[in-house]
């Protein structure tokens, strides 16, 4: 997040002796992205981070391509998704390209007997259903409906639940993710005219330190492949740090959204970028006030990004027969729009409870084995 943040206790100069109260030192490591270039934090360990035991077995979590040259609108029943105990179990890609990976995940249990660490991708983690917290070396977050939480790749957690009834919608991203820069000033402040500020932005708090010897299993994700690591020193034992790269939460009830005399695009809806897409929240809000206006969308053709639609909550005005859980992918170079009468039906409306993310990807998305599960293969003749 790119602003400075620090918890628990540091030294005052960078990279000079800090020592514990018996007089050894603890242990420094920078957290840091793109090289040097990127946001970084610097963490101070009661043991060394290094300390590998054993490389275990690995996995090939890859996802499993049914298309991978994609001209078909699908819509997808997110909800079929089976709530599965496990949160790595649990996680389904259902659209993925060199980018990005689309997820959805019911995982019914906290992650007890293994940390994990995504060691190829950024991931934001959006809560459509389930209360809890997430455990990380940087602290702890609480969760609820609506959070996005975004994870830096390389952060270490844990997922505690309050109930076996959850439900996510995830994206991983190989490019880091970052809040829109037209909103930020020259100084990274956001500034008057962002849909929101940095008091809307959760930082982690409660930070867990446990210095203990054993054995650790980290399951870290790299290269699609899901490698068992063990550790002899508990990944939680960070006394402090400080710097710019840690997770945060900021919830989508938080938005605040930005409207217009007519209709106005998708992106007054922004709430990430990164340089391989952007992800939008569509929340409860006024519509157009122009005395003609039309608040249901224009038809469009997204020539050179694929759209997929996830509906939360309320009422999909531009969409006939989408519940919550629905996914919607209208792809890249031909034009698609509201359903047969939804634009007569929205005239004279003057607000709208729906709630939705979206997420426009540069490159085309693959369609998994695991979407054609859940698929409504009809969906591309809804408009007829
Ligand atoms: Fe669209």
């Amino acid at each position: 997040m790119p602003f400075y943040h620090k918890l628990g206790k540091i030294p005052h100069k960078r990279h000079t002796i800090f020592k514990k109260p018996d007089g050894s030192l603890y242990y420094e490591e920078l957290f840091g992205t793109i090289g040097f270039d990127g946001m970084s934090s610097n963490l101070y360990h009661e043991q060394r981070p290094t300390q590998v035991k054993e490389i275990g077995k690995r996995k090939d979590v890859a996802p499993k391509i049914a298309e991978a040259n994609n001209i078909q609108s699908y819509r997808f029943r997110g909800f079929e998704v089976p709530p599965i105990s496990d949160y790595l179990e649990s996680r389904k890609t259902v659209l993925t390209n060199s980018d990005c990976s689309i997820i959805l995940a019911a995982p019914k249990a906290s992650t007890e007997n293994y940390f994990y660490k995504n060691a190829d991708a950024d991931e934001m983690i959006f809560i459509h259903k389930g209360t809890g917290k997430l455990r990380t070396q940087f602290g702890n977050l609480n969760f609820k409906y609506g959070d996005y939480l975004i994870i830096p790749r390389g952060t270490i957690y844990k997922l505690n639940f309050k109930t076996e009834d959850n439900r996510f919608f995830i994206v991983e991203s190989r490019r880091p993710i970052y809040t829109p820069k037209r909103y930020r000033n020259h100084f990274g402040q956001l500034l008057e005219h962002s849909p929101f500020c940095e008091r809307d932005i959760r930082r982690p708090e409660e930070l867990e330190t446990h210095n203990e010897k054993g054995e650790f299993l980290i399951k870290i994700k790299k290269q699609d492949q899901l490698f068992d690591m063990l550790y002899a020193t508990h990944p939680f034992d960070v006394v402090g740090y400080d710097g710019y790269n840690y997770p945060y939460a900021f919830s989508i009830h938080d938005f605040e959204p930005i409207t217009g005399r007519i209709h106005q695009p998708p992106p007054v809806h922004q709430t990430f970028e990164t340089d391989a897409f952007v992800v939008c929240s569509f929340c409860p809000r006024l519509y157009d006030y122009h005395p003609e206006s039309i608040p249901a969308p224009y038809n469009h053709s997204n020539i050179d990004s694929d759209e997929v639609l996830y509906y939360v909550d309320g009422d999909f005005m531009s969409r006939n027969d989408i519940e919550a859980g629905h996914i919607s992918l209208h792809p890249a170079g031909i034009p698609h729009g509201p359903h047969p009468g939804a634009a007569e039906r929205s005239i004279g409306k003057t607000e709208t409870e729906e709630l939705a993310v979206m997420v426009d990807t540069f490159k085309p998305l693959k369609v998994t084995e695991e979407a054609m599960k859940i698929a409504d293969g009809d969906y591309f003749k809804s408009w007829l």
